[in-house]
């Protein structure tokens, strides 16, 4: 029987649904006190792209399609699971929660200050400063306990496994907080490219990476793979940021669900402001190409992350 090859509009609906049925069995696990419960709720279920479990997934997939291709040489012998294992199913709510509590704190009047996020009031405008930076903080630690603990609906993963995506995830997960200070270290100051770099990778690429590579340790990757999802991961993690810093002057707060022209209010330090807008769409467009090369080497047919990186690049049209 001909199998269908992985389709990556099918992957991502199973992805969001899948991962919202399990940030309700999670959240119903922690039993925290309202309003915390309930912010906790309103800032994961909002309209988030939900960028970083789709490339946990995809990551994985691509992974396993190479690996089935391989043993049974058959050109398309693989099939879409209808369901995602559970140490992928982890992966990708740990990562979703973490990058959920970064956003919460971004926005906070001592951060970013901004009052819309996921197309809705942005969650110490909901409820107050303390329960957000409370609400924060607890995604935070529910992002090292979905990965490491017994929990109601998700069966254990072997603890080799375990500490494979710790290992993968902690240094990450500090490395978007390191981000996040160099970030506003820089408003109001004039850098150059290599500095921004920096401040991009750590701030955003770092956990971008974290997801595609914890992809990788639920397929148990070789390491020639490992390396071909680091490199698609480097290069997408950049990109994304700089797609940012571009969709914060050019598209509307309709279309991105937070304040447009946040960026220049703050004076922040960006790719727009570093080389202008026409430059930095060359720039992101070129980091996608090399993103997408570093797959298709190592994976041999069009790939979901291929794929992925295609409906990420669309965004800035
Ligand atoms: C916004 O991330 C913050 C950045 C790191 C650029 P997303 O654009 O992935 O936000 P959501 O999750 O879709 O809301
Ligand atoms: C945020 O960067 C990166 C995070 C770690 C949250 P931005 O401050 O540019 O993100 P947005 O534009 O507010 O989503
Ligand atoms: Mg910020
Ligand atoms: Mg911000
Ligand atoms: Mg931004």
């Amino acid at each position: 029987m001909m199998k269908q090859p992985i389709n990556f509009e099918k992957l991502s609906q199973q992805v969001i649904t899948t991962l919202e049925a399990d940030i309700d069995s999670l959240l119903n696990h922690a039993n925290l006190p309202n309003p915390l419960n309930e912010a906790c709720h309103y800032a994961m279920m909002g309209q988030g792209k939900r960028v970083r479990p789709l490339l946990v997934a995809c990551g994985y997939q691509t992974v396993m399609q190479n690996k089935a291709m391989t043993t049974s040489g058959l050109t398309i012998a693989f099939e879409i699971s209808s369901e995602l294992p559970v140490n992928c199913r982890r992966a990708m709510l740990a990562v979703e929660l973490l990058h959920t509590y970064s956003l919460i704190h971004d926005d906070l009047p001592c951060m970013d200050d901004d009052d819309l996020r996921r197309g809705r009031p942005t969650c110490h405008i909901k409820f107050d400063e303390a329960t957000a930076m409370l609400t924060g903080d607890v995604l935070q630690t529910l992002a090292f306990e979905i990965l490491t603990a017994n929990i109601d609906g998700f069966e254990a993963i072997p603890d080799d496994q375990v500490a494979k995506l710790l290992k993968v995830f902690a240094p990450r997960a500090r490395k978007m907080v390191s981000g996040q200070m160099l970030d506003l270290n820089a408003e109001n100051r004039q850098i150059d490219q290599d500095h921004l770099e920096t401040i991009h990778r750590d701030k955003t690429g770092a956990l971008i990476e974290a997801a595609v590579l914890m992809g990788g340790v639920c397929a148990e990757a070789s390491a020639e793979q490992s390396q071909s999802l680091m490199h698609f991961a480097k290069n997408i993690g950049l990109a994304f940021q700089v797609q940012d810093d571009i969709l914060d002057v050019t598209a509307s707060t309709d279309t991105l669900g937070k304040p447009a022209g946040s960026d220049e209010g703050l004076n922040k330090s960006t790719y727009v402001k570093l080389m202008g807008v026409e430059k930095a769409t060359d720039y992101a467009q070129s980091l996608f190409v090399d993103a997408k090369q570093a797959v298709d080497s190592c994976f041999s047919e069009k790939s979901v992350l291929n794929a992925l990186a295609d409906w990420l690049w669309q965004r800035q049209k």
